[in-house]
């Protein structure tokens, strides 16, 4: 008997997935039992750090993921194979084009991986942007270039294409910590411009909260570009940041090369049947972009009535100016339960805020006006 287990009562309970999930066995009492769920963070905490999704996944998720406690004990072959289908049918591509991953994470670092070192060449990024991959990249031994941002808060891509040679381009659109956009006819031409030696990987976590008509998915292009992977996470709008799920898509051969840099069955079968049942949940993306809509106005509007203007926002988070250096706010909104993002040090003065409910986004109001007086 395994002394650090816990009972799916337990566990369901301590989840909030409800007495109702599947009990198939006795539960086991152990004295001491060491914690295997982590406490919650601190009671009363608001938590707008992460840009993660409030509301949680779909209830069809909760429904898939109990019904798939039964089987647990198999390996996720056929749980994989529904979810490439779905994903090829709703991005019209073939299943040979879809790697899954454990959270885009895994994807990020599968393309650093692949694509960067000694020998595959350099990563270019924005600064800021999302840093992880910068990270992985490092971490194979590959030299990593920054390119800041333009005044718009876009991606230069002229500076980035002429920085690059082989190696591996990340463009996260839109884009973490900025939530701002890279406008399509500027990739689109980035990306038909760019010699194939040299790879794209275009990172669209962000994409179903986008909304603006500059604004496209490259996975079309992907046909006709093999040097394009795109990375697409529900972690975001699916809610799912806890289970971990995520994809990339690119042309057969360099799905291939990534394989081959992959652990088998990195995605547990919860995540691939909530993955799944989220796809078929059109509610799940229209209602959570409406609450994240309205929620980020009314943020916005109050900052904007204390004088503080905020980057024009594509996303589930915003990023505005303090007029002062943010560390010491973040700290003291810290002291006052309200966790914001971190420092993102290109722009000292910039606080990242993830978009959380309402009632959270009036706790911040009054948290931040306090702060700042
Ligand atoms: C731009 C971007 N890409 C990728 C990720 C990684 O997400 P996950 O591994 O949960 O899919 C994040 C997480 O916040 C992100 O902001």
């Amino acid at each position: 008997m395994n002394t650090h287990s816990i009972s799916r009562r337990q566990f369901a309970h301590l989840l909030g997935v409800g007495a109702a999930a599947a009990i198939v066995r006795p539960r086991i009492t152990i004295a001491k039992e060491p914690a295997t769920v982590p406490a919650p963070a601190k009671p009363g905490v608001v938590r707008l750090s992460a840009n993660e999704n409030p509301y949680g996944p779909s209830s069809k998720a909760h429904d898939a993921m109990k019904n798939a406690h039964g089987i647990c004990n198999r390996y996720p072959d056929e749980a994989n194979d529904v979810l490439i289908d779905k994903i090829a049918k709703i991005n019209d591509i073939n299943r040979d084009q879809i790697v899954l991953g454990d959270g885009s994470s895994e994807i990020l670092k599968l393309c650093a991986e692949t694509f960067t070192g000694p020998t595959e060449g350099k990563l270019v990024a924005a600064d800021p942007t999302f840093e992880s991959i910068l990270e992985y990249s490092k971490a194979c031994g590959a030299e990593v270039v920054k390119v800041p941002l333009t005044g718009s808060y876009a991606h230069d891509l002229p500076k980035m294409g002429a920085s690059a040679q082989k190696g591996l381009i990340y463009v996260c659109n839109p884009n973490n910590p900025t939530a701002s956009i890279t406008p399509k006819n500027d990739l689109r031409d980035f990306i038909a411009k760019t010699s194939p030696a040299t790879m794209i990987l275009v990172d669209e976590a962000y994409f179903h909260y986008a909304d603006s008509p500059d604004y496209e998915s490259v996975i079309p292009l992907v046909k006709d570009h093999p040097n394009l992977i795109v990375a697409r996470t529900f972690s975001k709008v699916y809610g799912m940041a806890g289970l971990r799920c995520g994809y990339g898509v690119a042309q057969p051969d360099t799905i291939k090369r990534m394989h081959g840099f992959q652990m088998f069955d990195s995605v547990n079968i919860m995540a691939l049947t909530a993955a799944s049942a989220s796809l078929d949940d059109a509610d799940q993306v229209t209602n959570g972009r409406k609450m994240n809509d309205d929620a980020r106005k009314f943020t916005l509007t109050e900052l904007g009535k204390m004088g503080y203007k905020s980057i024009p926002s594509q996303a589930n988070f915003i990023m505005f100016d303090c007029r002062k250096p943010v560390v010491p706010i973040i700290q003291a909104m810290k002291e006052k339960d309200v966790a914001v993002g971190r420092l993102f040090p290109a722009y000292p003065n910039h606080m990242r805020l993830t978009i959380g409910k309402q009632a959270e986004m009036e706790a911040f109001v009054s948290a931040f006006k306090q702060v700042m007086a």
